[in-house]
């Protein structure tokens, strides 16, 4: 799907990562459904097949409705920004009214692997942080470190292990049968 919709190589295997980065909170957060997990966590970026900007979470939303998939599925691609984006956001943004706030904890999963995941690397949670501040962003960079704590003490553990845990470029099977590699 991101190949047919247009996603370059670069942004597949960003998608492949923060589906391994998913797989491994999923491996101790066994309350989540996986497979909408896993499928959030690989659509998540469809929309950058059209825009890079922050449009592209609601545009994405839009493909995988079209494309006939379920609602949980859209929710969580539309709701993966940062941790969230409150209504104050979305009014500052100009996106189109809707809810962009991660509840559900497969949309949450979701979310936050993003923020793991920098490019193709896996990185700590305050590199996310650190680029929100440094963006004046005080108040997504607060909710990143909240949803970080949240899903780490699900998890049983602080998530920043998870680079070291499953390596900076973990291995990225999908990426690999699809030969992006
Ligand atoms: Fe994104």
């Amino acid at each position: 799907m991101l190949l047919d919709a247009g996603c370059k190589r670069r942004v597949v295997i960003h998608c492949c990562t923060v589906e391994a980065v998913a797989k491994e909170m999923l491996s101790r957060i066994t309350d989540a459904d996986p497979e909408l997990t896993m499928a959030g966590a690989l659509l998540h970026d469809i929309g950058r097949s059209v825009d890079h900007s922050i449009m592209h979470a609601y545009i994405g939303s839009q493909i995988v409705q079209a494309e006939g998939m379920p609602q949980e599925l859209v929710d969580i691609v539309r709701k993966h920004t940062g941790a969230g984006l409150d209504e104050e956001d979305v009014a500052e943004m100009n996106l189109p009214p809707a809810d962009y706030m991660p509840r559900t904890l497969e949309e949450k999963i979701v979310a936050h692997a993003d923020n793991l995941v920098s490019d193709n690397r896996v990185v700590e949670h305050t590199h996310s942080v650190e680029k929100l501040r440094n963006k004046g962003a005080d108040r997504g960079a607060d909710r990143i470190e909240e949803l970080h704590r949240e899903l780490s003490r699900l998890y049983g553990e602080d998530m920043d292990v998870i680079p070291e845990r499953i390596g900076q470029y973990p291995d990225l099977p999908l990426a690999r049968r699809f030969d992006l590699l």
